[in-house]
């Protein structure tokens, strides 16, 4: 399938691995770039040394492109961060909080693409006039930090308003290949799917929270700034129910993500083998959880996405016709 995303990223199908903190490490991110995707790796709870070494890892197991996502909160670490983009090898930068300004003229020096993660038409609208190459419009029924927006309606008004200029990636709630036909229809240009991607072996979580993910109902997830301070749907436990109840205790971001590691309910970064307390554990998930049921591999979950969206816009096609 092409369009003008798989033109831009050089890539054959038009899905992004979205690049989750804690879980989009090399294994996932390769499957998914062999697949014909891009892989995305989630770099906000890696050091810059891991960075470095996740990038070569990626390297080693792919030669096809390949991205780094980082938050753009800490300058410091947002420095180190994109020395290593631009040496290790990434094709795409994509800034997961904030318009990355300050940085997308040294990355298009190295012929990095640059793209931002967008809850709000005018974030969009400053991200094209920063120099991105691409944007995210991301709704609220999205896994992690996420705005107030739904998906079905944020993706069109972006598209109108910085389509003209740039592709537009859709993310929220997108979980398989009616997602992609229906964001395609939207006006976007691909897919950047976050939690559907969780539950494959590749990914990378602490123990319990794939099984919690196949367990959940399309209510399950909840925004709470619980563990982070900012608003970031997750699944819903004990740990969330009680900051709903005593609001007046949560500290600003990133204070908060003190509290929750402090406490043992987070483990969002290198946690392999850890067995977290579901009660209270941090599992950033979207509102299309519901729809997961079992573990797929990375590569045959695009295959899976792609067969059904090509089957959907052939069926939709079928209906002018009829
Ligand atoms: C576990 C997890 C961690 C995430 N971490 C980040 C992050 O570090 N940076 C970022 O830009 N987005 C992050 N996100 C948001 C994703 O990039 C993406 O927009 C979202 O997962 C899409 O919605 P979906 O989960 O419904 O597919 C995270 C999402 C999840 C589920």
């Amino acid at each position: 399938m092409r369009t003008r995303l798989t033109e831009l990223l050089d890539i054959e199908v038009p899905i992004m691995l979205a690049g989750m903190g804690g879980v989009s490490y090399h294994e996932l991110v390769a499957a998914v770039s062999e697949a014909g995707g891009i892989g995305t790796l989630g770099a906000s709870t890696m050091s810059a040394a891991q960075l470095v070494e996740e990038m070569a890892l990626v390297r080693q197991l792919t030669k096809k492109p390949f991205g780094v996502d980082l938050l753009t909160a800490s300058p410091a670490s947002v420095e180190a961060g994109i020395a290593a983009v631009i040496d290790g090898g990434a094709r795409i930068y994509v800034a997961g909080l904030g318009v990355p300004r300050d940085v997308v003229g040294a990355l298009h020096k190295k012929n990095i693409l640059v793209g931002s993660m967008c809850g709000k038409v005018r974030h969009a609208i400053a991200a094209v006039a920063s120099g991105c190459d691409f944007v995210v419009a991301q709704g609220t029924e999205a896994g992690g930090h996420t705005g107030t927006v739904a998906t079905m309606a944020l993706v069109p008004q972006v598209v109108d308003a910085v389509g003209d200029k740039v592709p537009v990636v859709a993310a929220g709630g997108l979980f398989d290949g009616r997602g992609l036909a229906a964001s395609l229809a939207l006006g976007a240009d691909g897919v950047w799917i976050g939690t559907r991607f969780i539950a494959t072996p590749e990914a990378r979580t602490v123990g319990g929270y794939k099984e919690a993910l196949l367990g959940l109902t399309e209510d399950g997830t909840v925004i709470s700034r619980g563990f982070t301070g900012k608003t970031c749907r997750v699944v819903r436990n004990e740990w969330t129910q009680h900051y709903e109840e005593h609001p007046e205790e949560l500290r600003p971001f990133p204070e908060q993500f003190l509290v929750s590691s402090r406490a043992g309910a987070n483990h969002l970064g290198p946690s392999e083998g850890v067995i977290a307390d579901m009660t209270k554990e941090f599992m950033p998930a979207g509102q299309g959880a519901g729809a997961i049921h079992e573990l797929i591999p990375a590569a045959i979950l695009v295959q899976q996405i792609m067969d059904q969206a090509e089957q959907v816009l052939s069926r939709m096609s079928g209906l002018r016709h009829s």
